[in-house]
């Protein structure tokens, strides 16, 4: 028996990198899934790949109406919701506090931390009533640690993580589970998008990116959207059956400390300095 047969999922942001994985793993294991984007020829075209339990609708999640359409129209459409992944998502602006223009703040809260809450909102009651569901919310090591993100982005990451738990806390009662992924350097389109580029050009993009990433962690390798999709995928299913307003982080040791070698490297410095002061 697959970890996910018979089963309904939403993913949205699951045309590109993290949710496309996510759409993948859930697919193979046994589930229909509808993918939720506004890069509609590639949700398209991902979902015909992915074969006849994946379906793509368009819908920008910082859209109220979009997210309760989405929600309401596949649960009514399969006549359940087991599982939402809250993980559409993008990156910038960056710069300092003072560079950043209220609008582009508003904007892309919007789209990282309104649509996380719509999407809670509107599946909350469905899967209530149910007895049963699962949502997992994309937050990042942004979320706690500084350098990893905007001002803003780690900013809603991090409110992300908190409304997982104060949402877990309250859905929890009902049998209704909420956790968060928090993954690391994860070698995705993201990253070039970021930088100004169209989406072919940081899809090429995530090929040097990996390298670029490499040695970013103590796991000598880019994190993969694979990676993190099966961490998501794991909470999903029964298997995390006991595991409620977590945040489960997913990124090499990336934010464990100080890497090995720097240890390394710090202890032959002072030894070198001690033998000079040693009489
Ligand atoms: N790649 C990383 O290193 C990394 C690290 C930590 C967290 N994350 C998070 O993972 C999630 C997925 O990012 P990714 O790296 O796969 O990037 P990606 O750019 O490959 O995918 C993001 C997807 O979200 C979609 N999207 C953007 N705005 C949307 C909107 N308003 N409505 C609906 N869909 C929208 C995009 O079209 C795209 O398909 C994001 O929440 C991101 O913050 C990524």
């Amino acid at each position: 028996m697959r970890s996910l047969q018979g089963r309904v999922a939403i993913v949205t942001g699951g045309a590109s990198g993290i949710g496309a994985a996510v759409a993948l793993r859930f697919i193979d294991a046994g589930a229909t899934v509808v993918l939720a984007d506004v890069q509609d020829d590639r949700g398209r075209r991902l979902a015909e790949a992915l074969g006849p339990d994946c379906h793509y609708r368009r819908a920008d999640v910082s859209r109220e109406a979009d997210v309760q359409q989405l929600i309401q129209h596949t649960h009514a459409g399969y006549g359940r919701l087991d599982c939402l992944v809250n993980n559409a998502g993008v990156a910038g602006p960056g710069g300092g506090i003072a560079q950043i223009e209220p609008d582009s703040w508003d904007a892309m809260m919007g789209v990282l931390l309104r649509s996380v809450y719509l999407g809670m909102h509107f599946a909350a009651p469905l899967m209530a009533a149910q007895g049963h569901g699962s949502i997992v919310n994309m937050a990042s090591v942004a979320g706690f640690r500084a350098g990893y993100g905007s001002h803003v982005y780690s900013a809603a990451k991090a409110a992300i993580m908190q409304l997982t738990v104060t949402v877990g806390m309250e859905l929890g009662e009902s049998g209704v589970r909420v956790n968060c992924v928090c993954p690391g350097a994860i070698a995705t389109p993201i990253f070039g998008k970021a930088a100004g580029l169209g989406p072919e050009e940081a899809d090429a993009a995530v090929v040097p990116l990996r390298g670029a990433l490499a040695r970013a962690q103590p796991i000598q390798r880019a994190g993969e959207a694979d990676d993190v999709a099966q961490a998501v995928l794991w909470l999903a299913g029964d298997g995390a059956a006991f595991v409620n307003a977590h945040a489960l982080v997913v990124d090499g040791g990336l934010t464990g400390g100080k890497p090995w070698s720097a240890t390394l490297e710090t202890r032959s410095r002072l030894r070198a300095l001690f033998e000079q002061v040693t009489p």
